[in-house]
């Protein structure tokens, strides 16, 4: 028997290098050895999109076809839409009363959040709603329903897995032993730096590149990538760890001998700031277009994915139904 694995996404915007290196690309070496859920979170995003349903529901499918275009499988993979599983709601409305507000407000990651959103917004605490502030019980239902055991997430999400797992106990304790206590999947991605030297690549923080970006768009975004500030003159000699030019290559160029000729001539002063930008641009095109092939014949075939999404989404509903009577009974209000 395969473990289950699930995971979700917010479906806000179209996928960067950030997840692709950080997320995805383990995703896809996941597919083959599990049972695979994964949750593309319309209802979560709504949290703090409510007022901008069309932004939700395009991603939805442009987040769908980023996810194919890197390699996930739909026979491996379940794709399923949030929202059309009522199951979900309803679990998320029985394990509100399994965690306290005052709990809520202390989870680390959702006080990171609103953190974000004053200094955003100004410092109108009123802006919260019971929504956003239950999003963690409600991601605990997207873990539980589908009896999710490995969680691939980074570790900004820990705190919600850990405020899934006091949930699952709770529950379990009242009603009986009826849920799975999830688990972190650990791996080895980590967090990939913005074009800026930003510790986060994001969308807000405008330093990402995107699975989708053309060509034109690409150099723009290298040629503005930052580097070493020593570097003066075309043939000072200069720091390739402190440059995110020598960092993307890295992430993108798989020649161990090209890699050691950039950083040497990097360190040595015998390459330019401008020449460096322009082959890494050419690698960037190189390791994009396979993805956007990909991602090209989703375009052209949405019914597919409309399929995909419709086929995911039914397995994922049988899961969840299975699971909602077993809590059901456990909560003795199968009538
Ligand atoms: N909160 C996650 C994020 O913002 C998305 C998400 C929704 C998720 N449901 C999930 C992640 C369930 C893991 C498991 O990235």
């Amino acid at each position: 028997m395969k473990k289950t694995i699930l995971t979700g996404l917010r479906p806000t915007g179209n996928l960067h290098l950030g997840h692709y290196f950080g997320a995805g690309k383990n995703w896809v070496k996941l597919q083959d050895d599990y049972n695979f859920y994964l949750e593309i979170a319309d209802v979560q995003a709504l949290t703090d999109n409510f007022n901008n349903p069309e932004k939700v529901r395009v991603n939805v499918f442009e987040i769908t076809k980023d996810l194919l275009a890197i390699g996930l499988d739909p026979k491996k993979v379940h794709f399923f839409i949030q929202s059309k599983i009522p199951e979900v709601a309803e679990l998320t409305v029985f394990y509100s009363n399994l965690v306290t507000v005052s709990r809520l407000e202390r989870n680390p990651t959702v006080k990171n959040e609103i953190a974000q959103k004053k200094e955003l917004f100004g410092n109108n605490g009123e802006s919260i709603t019971y929504g956003f502030l239950g999003y963690p019980v409600s991601q605990a239902a997207d873990i539980t329903a589908f009896d999710g055991e490995l969680v691939p997430v980074g570790d900004d999400q820990l705190p919600l897995l850990e405020q899934c797992r006091e949930i699952v106990r709770k529950f379990n304790s009242i009603y009986g032993e009826v849920l799975k206590e999830p688990e972190q999947y650990l791996s080895n991605v980590s967090r990939v730096r913005g074009l800026d030297g930003n510790e986060k690549m994001g969308k807000s923080l405008g330093n990402a590149i995107y699975l989708i970006d053309d060509e034109e768009t690409i150099k723009n975004k290298v040629m503005n990538a930052v580097t070493d500030p020593n570097k003066i003159k075309k043939d000072d000699p200069a720091d390739p760890e402190v440059c995110m030019v020598y960092y993307y290559h890295k992430l993108v160029n798989n020649n161990q001998e090209n890699l050691n000729t950039v950083c040497n001539e990097c360190k040595a002063g015998a390459r330019g700031c401008v020449q460096c930008k322009k082959e890494l641009i050419e690698k960037m095109n190189e390791f994009l277009k396979p993805i956007q092939e990909k991602r090209k014949y989703y375009d052209e075939n949405p019914e597919e994915v409309v399929k995909i999404l419709e086929d995911g989404t039914n397995t994922a509903r049988e899961k969840a139904k299975e699971q909602m009577a077993k809590v059901r009974k456990a909560m003795k209000i199968d009538y």
